[in-house]
């Protein structure tokens, strides 16, 4: 027998959006309206390239945190409630939806690409009073509203950041996907299975010493 086709997107987000603090039994909800397609095609808008802005040895393109790797990153994160968390490179903004929806936080994502930031914006239409996305490359964000920072980008590309990440204000919690940040020991490492490979997690504390 056919299944009931489950509600499209919008239609599921605003019933998880006023239950967010019920945390535990909605990791589950949340995880299912991140899997989804969203369910109008995106209408891919001619865009001005970003090549000319990044190296291209710098640059990794998009490829999506597993949902329970994501969830994994948040708790590492810490976030309390009403906290700013950024993600440089938020690819469909899936960590950020997931942020905002799980612990209230406030939410910045960065990336270069623009239908990145198209897609990430359509997904979390209903979160945007608390997710902002900018078009840009993240070695031009200004971070210091930050609390938490979550990366997954290429070490060539985050060594550029380390002068940004060691002027952070103290209690900044940063999250990093599969690179370890260079000459910092992480607080917490976590090696974990995903859907097909293993993922290496690394958290930080600031001041990074
Ligand atoms: C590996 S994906 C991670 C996506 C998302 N954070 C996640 O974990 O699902 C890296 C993302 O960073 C973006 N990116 C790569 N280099 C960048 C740069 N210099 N500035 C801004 N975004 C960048 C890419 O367009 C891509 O969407």
């Amino acid at each position: 027998m056919a299944r009931a086709p489950l509600p499209a997107a919008p239609a599921l987000l605003p019933a998880l959006v006023p239950l967010a603090s019920q945390r535990p039994r909605l990791w589950r909800d949340v995880a299912r309206f991140l899997r989804r397609k969203p369910a109008d095609p995106p209408t891919r808008r001619p865009r001005p390239s970003f090549e000319h802005e990044v190296a291209e040895d710098e640059f990794i393109g998009w490829v999506p945190t597993p949902i329970r790797v994501v969830r994994r990153m948040l708790e590492l994160a810490d976030i309390q409630p009403g906290e700013t968390v950024y993600d440089l490179g938020c690819g469909d903004g899936r960590i950020l939806i997931a942020a905002a929806l799980m612990y209230n936080a406030r939410c910045v994502g960065i990336d270069i690409d623009w239908n990145r930031i198209d897609d990430a914006r359509r997904r979390a239409a209903l979160l945007l009073d608390r997710i902002t996305f900018q078009r840009k490359n993240v070695l031009k964000t200004n971070l210091r509203r930050a609390d938490v920072i979550i990366i997954y980008l290429l070490p060539s590309i985050v060594a550029k950041l380390m002068p940004t990440l060691r002027r952070l204000k103290p209690g900044v919690r940063i999250v990093s996907h599969a690179f370890a940040l260079p000459a910092v020991t992480p607080r917490k490492t976590v090696r974990m299975k995903g859907i097909d490979r293993l993922h290496h997690l690394f958290a930080y504390r600031t001041p990074l010493e």
